[in-house]
């Protein structure tokens, strides 16, 4: 598999934010898009032509970046390389809340090396504001480094989690733990855009978020830009393989043993 040194890097990911804005800047563009526009792939489980179109342009333009990329993209767009080089695409990540007018969603887009992400970009339109982050490159909000929050104590802790669409096997334990945390926190948040609640807790707004039933491309982006901005990024269980894993759990760092805790409770 292609390495890549720092500098490669560097340019890679400053490449990626160009392409993430002028995409993102498009999406919100496209404010004809209303329930009439909209196809249902799943229970719940919505897509658009903006998110089809958004991820064509992603993989037009970063198989120009890196030829020897493959793609592992929501909308089946290009195809997986064997080499384990990959750009993880979530073309429109919030498409609930893009169709309803809740300006909640983002763009999110990682290079991966098998399981482990390089590079990251999220970027969320509405707000302006663009996360990015590469291996050893530290973590950017726009031009502004991040870092996690300091908070130490989970009663202190606001926590971000997310609802399944249709995966409801796991719902008792998911609700009783919910309930846990309702209880021994500071909050609870649900935004319905899970790249978001990543790119949240990297900047310290969250100190923590979880949920199930998550795709890869939901949170490569999110996991290299938390670990660069000093988080933890695990499966329920503490292992090791959130993007590909069935769960993830990824906080401040300084939250991460208890949550683990609590969640291994009930999961
Ligand atoms: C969804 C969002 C949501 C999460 C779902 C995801 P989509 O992605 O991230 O917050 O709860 O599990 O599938 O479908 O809007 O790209
Ligand atoms: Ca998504
Ligand atoms: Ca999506």
């Amino acid at each position: 598999m292609k390495e890549f040194n720092q500098n490669e890097l560097a340019d890679i990911t400053a490449k990626l934010v160009e392409i993430s804005v002028e995409t993102g800047n498009w999406m919100k563009e496209q404010t004809h898009i209303h329930e009439g526009n909209v196809e249902i792939k799943t229970t719940n489980n919505l897509v658009t032509v903006v998110d089809k179109e958004s991820e064509r342009r992603f993989v037009e333009a970063l198989h120009k970046l890196v030829p020897e990329a493959g793609f592992v993209a929501e909308e089946g767009t290009g195809e997986r390389s064997a080499s384990g080089l990959n750009w993880v695409i979530d073309p429109l990540d919030g498409t609930t809340n893009f169709v309803h007018g809740v300006p909640v969603w983002c763009t999110s887009v990682a290079l991966c090396a098998g399981t482990i992400p390089l590079s990251g970009v999220i970027f969320d339109p509405s707000s302006n504001e663009c996360y990015s982050a590469y291996q050893g490159g530290g973590a950017f909000m726009n031009q502004h480094r991040i870092k996690v929050s300091g908070i130490d104590k989970l009663e202190q802790a606001l926590l971000a989690t997310g609802f399944p669409y249709d995966d409801f096997g796991r719902e008792q334990q998911y609700i009783a733990l919910f309930r846990e945390l309702m209880r021994s926190t500071r909050g609870m948040r649900r935004l319905g855009s899970a790249a978001l609640d990543m790119a949240w807790t990297a900047i310290g707004r969250f100190e923590g978020f979880y949920e199930y039933g998550l795709n890869p491309w939901d949170v490569a982006a999110g996991t290299i830009i938390i670990r660069e901005a000093g988080g933890l990024v695990t499966e329920f269980n503490g292992a090791n393989n959130p993007i590909f894993g069935e769960d993830l759990i990824c906080t401040n760092g300084r939250i991460h043993h208890q949550m683990i805790e609590v969640v291994g409770r009930f999961f």
